[in-house]
């Protein structure tokens, strides 16, 4: 936990930094977006989810995958025995990044420049919930997480030591399993994040 603070206290200062995080203008995303939608979930806890960052919905809401791409987080969530409940789900970049077309707002993925101005935010979610396991899901969750811009498939199904001694697994992104286009291919990204999930929850909690 951070510092040896007890549970508490842990919780207590993120929520002061998430309180900070409202008027963050790091970068321009804030100028868009609705607000910022900062992490959720159990402080401190074994897991700790890093996604993309919000979505439409996500950014009316004000938080973290309550959308398409987080009914599949919780398919895979239950599916591998995690409690959602009980571990932390977050985004590298804490606003919605997106463009107008017509009456739509079209999503677009934040570059390293954003990830970037978003990482001070990451790392006291980190430091506060103090994860034995952060699991990235997708690849500008890979970026924030590892430090730079790495392939899923080059990481994936193995468990890897972050620089200060943290572990991490990755897997896809939730949106990738939304995205497919037939029940089949759908069933084989969805298991395929299942796997990731219980490796992360095996290595985070022996079981
Ligand atoms: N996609 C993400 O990466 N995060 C969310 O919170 C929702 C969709």
């Amino acid at each position: 936990m951070a510092g040896g603070q007890g549970r508490g206290a842990a919780a207590r200062e993120l929520r002061a930094v998430a309180a900070e995080a409202a008027g963050c203008t790091r970068c321009d995303l804030y100028r868009r977006a609705t607000q910022t939608v900062f992490g959720e979930g159990s402080v401190p806890a074994p897991l700790l989810l890093v996604g993309e960052q919000p979505g439409d919905k996500e950014d009316l809401a004000g938080e973290p995958f309550v959308g398409p791409a987080g009914r599949v987080l919780d398919e895979a969530l239950g599916a591998a025995g995690v409690d959602r409940g009980r571990v932390y789900v977050t985004n590298a970049v804490k606003h919605f990044k997106w463009e107008p077309r017509g009456k739509r707002r079209i999503h677009k993925t934040p570059g390293a420049t954003e990830i970037q101005a978003c990482a001070g935010w990451l790392a006291e979610e980190l430091a506060h919930v103090d994860p034995a396991v952060v699991v990235a899901m997708g690849t500008t969750a890979v970026r924030a997480v590892f430090g730079r811009a790495l392939s899923i498939s080059s990481l994936r199904g193995r468990v890897h030591e972050l620089a200060g001694g943290r572990q991490a697994v990755v897997t896809v992104h939730p949106a990738a399993v939304v995205r497919q286009r037939d029940a089949a291919a759908r069933r084989a990204a969805l298991d395929g994040m299942v796997a990731d999930l219980r490796l992360a929850a095996n290595v985070a909690v022996p079981r």
